[in-house]
């Protein structure tokens, strides 16, 4: 018996190879509703200073799951051929589970945006998704794009949307202190020596 591969997927979604994006793809066999589980990942959990002895094949089959953690498939089946778009139909729900983000058609390859899970830059290429709105290349850094982050809310990997958090709580805080050094510097100007009040004032 072959061993059972580190991630499941749902029974209605089926792997096959695909002529390009790397070789392999995973397609519904069915109708899928919006907010079905369509897989759930696995595998060893690595840190990134062991991630590179892996080799590029299996770390292309990684998923990042925390800031230095990553999932490493031990044994590949189909949970590891979820092909990237700019324009998905599937998202995170926490760090290692796929739902659909819409109804999906019977045939339509399953794919999400890896700005989802990643924040490194251990899996990084020309993407090949033809949506009308592709970036281009998909990147480590793609999950600082700030269109993304309402588009796809709830649906980042927790550690990644601590750092979206992070990094919109120090932008408002950045805003507040220009807008009170504005205020302060308007308010210092206004009582210099020599500047008047009430510049309309005149022979008093
Ligand atoms: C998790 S694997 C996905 C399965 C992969 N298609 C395969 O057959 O092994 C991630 C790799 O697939 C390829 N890939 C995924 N989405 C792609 C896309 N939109 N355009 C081009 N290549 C893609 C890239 O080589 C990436 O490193
Ligand atoms: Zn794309």
């Amino acid at each position: 018996m072959n061993p059972r591969p580190s991630s499941w997927i749902a029974p209605t979604l089926i792997g096959r190879h695909h002529g390009n994006k790397g070789g392999h793809a995973v397609f519904t066999r069915r109708p899928i509703a919006a907010g079905e589980l369509l897989a759930v990942f696995g595998g060893d959990v690595v840190p990134a200073s062991e991630l590179s002895q892996v080799g590029e094949d299996l770390c292309r089959l990684s998923l990042q799951i925390d800031e230095d953690l990553y999932v490493v498939s031990s044994v590949e089946g189909p949970g590891d051929w979820f092909n990237h778009s700019c324009e998905p139909n599937a998202g995170l729900r926490g760090q290692l589970s796929l739902v659909a983000l819409r109804p999906i058609g019977a045939g339509e390859e399953v794919c999400y945006d890896y700005a989802m899970s990643d924040g490194s830059r251990y899996d990084e290429f020309s993407c090949g998704c033809g949506a009308a709105a592709c970036r281009g290349r998909v990147t480590g850094d793609d999950w600082r794009l700030s269109d993304l982050w309402a588009r796809y809310e709830g649906h980042f990997s927790p550690y990644l949307q601590h750092r979206i958090d992070r990094l919109v709580a120090s932008r408002g805080r950045e805003h507040q202190e220009q807008h009170e050094a504005a205020v302060g510097g308007a308010r210092t100007r206004s009582l210099q020596p020599g500047a008047d009040a009430n510049p309309m004032r005149v022979g008093t």
